[in-house]
């Protein structure tokens, strides 16, 4: 048995919030150490320059990024930096603090090794958000802000919400997102249309020439998907990230009635959502998988299958820390016995 798998036996008997919450404080705690910090990056960094990249505009010490979630208030940019992520996306940021939904709102599905969440977007809202930022921006790594809707705010001032909470960012971060597709706040995915997206890309374009991404559900219908994420593209939008979390609770055997599916039970969805999303629009945009990767190989088949760059969150719970520096080294192996140079060589191969 692996020393974390040991670790997290312990850490699964307590309450999956309390133990995030721990881990924040432990890590921030940590990494302002400068000597802990050197010692994170020694142990838990890979760098091979053949998985640098460029993209938009940015550089990528390697493809694999912390999925949005995980630091909702950029209080752990130098600690998950620190962790062997190519590139970080705090958030989701509302303009206004918020508390989200009601405890608990946060269940391990052990067997599935996923997760199911109903947090309901609780940070402490832009202004704050963006001043602690300022402290560690601009980062030796690309940072994105994942921008969410105020719950309060009714649907029909939601397009001036994200308006309001882009222009608190707008000298922060290296890209933005846009994310309709959260399951826990009342009616934001049916956002997710192409009037609301057209307008929304086409507004954030007035603001800034910073790469622009919409975050989409892998539970829509996917002729209605791939007509919203042509919208994006064709209002200035620089991507897509597929995918959030998923709610349909068939994929796990003791699902609770509420919140979005993420990790294991996710893979499958979320790579045949890619694959369909891949066959339109490779080539045409950056697209960027998330959703059950937790593996070189996972992350290597996505790459293949057309991702630029790859998400993870749930596999950091069930793999641990070493998560990132194993995906990147078994990417490197993958690429070497394929005969490819780098990674640029790799992006798309299963699609040409
Ligand atoms: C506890 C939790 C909170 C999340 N919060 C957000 C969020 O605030 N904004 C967002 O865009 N995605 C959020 N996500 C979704 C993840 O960013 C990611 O898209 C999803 O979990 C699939 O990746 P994974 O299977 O590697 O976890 C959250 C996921 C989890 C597990």
């Amino acid at each position: 048995m692996s020393a974390y798998k040991r670790i997290r036996n312990i850490l699964f008997k307590f309450d999956p919030e309390i133990i995030h919450s721990i881990t924040e404080t432990l890590l921030q705690k940590a990494s302002s150490l400068s000597l802990v910090q050197e010692i994170l990056i020694k142990n838990f960094c890979y760098e091979s320059e053949k998985l640098h990249n460029n993209i938009c505009g940015l550089n990528f010490y390697n493809p694999v990024g912390l999925a949005a979630g995980f630091d909702k208030n950029a209080t752990l940019i130098q600690g998950m930096g620190a962790l062997g992520f190519g590139f970080l996306e705090i958030g989701s940021v509302t303009k206004n603090a918020q508390k989200g939904n009601p405890k608990p709102r946060l269940f391990r599905h052990v067997e599935e090794e996923s997760i199911q969440n109903a947090m309901g977007f609780n940070n402490q809202g832009s202004q704050k958000i963006a001043s602690r930022l300022a402290k560690s921006y601009p980062f030796v790594l690309p940072i994105g802000i994942n921008l969410g809707k105020n719950k309060s705010i009714p649907i029909e001032d939601t397009l001036k919400n994200y308006e309001e909470v882009l222009k608190d960012f707008l000298s922060l971060g290296d890209y933005y997102v846009f994310n309709l597709s959260s399951p826990n706040t009342p009616n934001l995915r049916d956002l997710q249309n192409t009037t609301f997206v057209g307008e929304l890309f086409l507004m954030a374009r007035e603001y800034t020439s910073k790469p622009l991404f919409l975050k989409i559900s892998p539970d829509m219908p996917i002729d209605s998907l791939l007509e919203v994420c042509q919208k994006a593209i064709d209002s200035g939008g620089s991507g897509i990230i597929a995918t959030n979390t998923t709610i349909d609770y068939s994929l796990v055997c003791s699902p609770k009635n509420i919140g979005g599916i993420s990790g294991g039970a996710l893979r499958n969805k979320s790579a045949e959502i890619f694959k369909e999303l891949a066959k339109v629009f490779f080539d045409k945009t950056i697209l960027i998988s998330a959703g059950g990767i937790d593996s070189g190989e996972e992350a290597y088949k996505r790459i293949k299958m057309g991702a630029s760059l790859v998400q993870v969150y749930t596999g950091l719970i069930f793999k641990g820390p070493c998560l990132c520096k194993n995906i990147n080294h078994e990417i490197e192996e993958l690429l070497n016995k394929d005969g490819f140079l780098s990674l640029k060589e790799a992006i798309g191969v299963d699609l040409k």
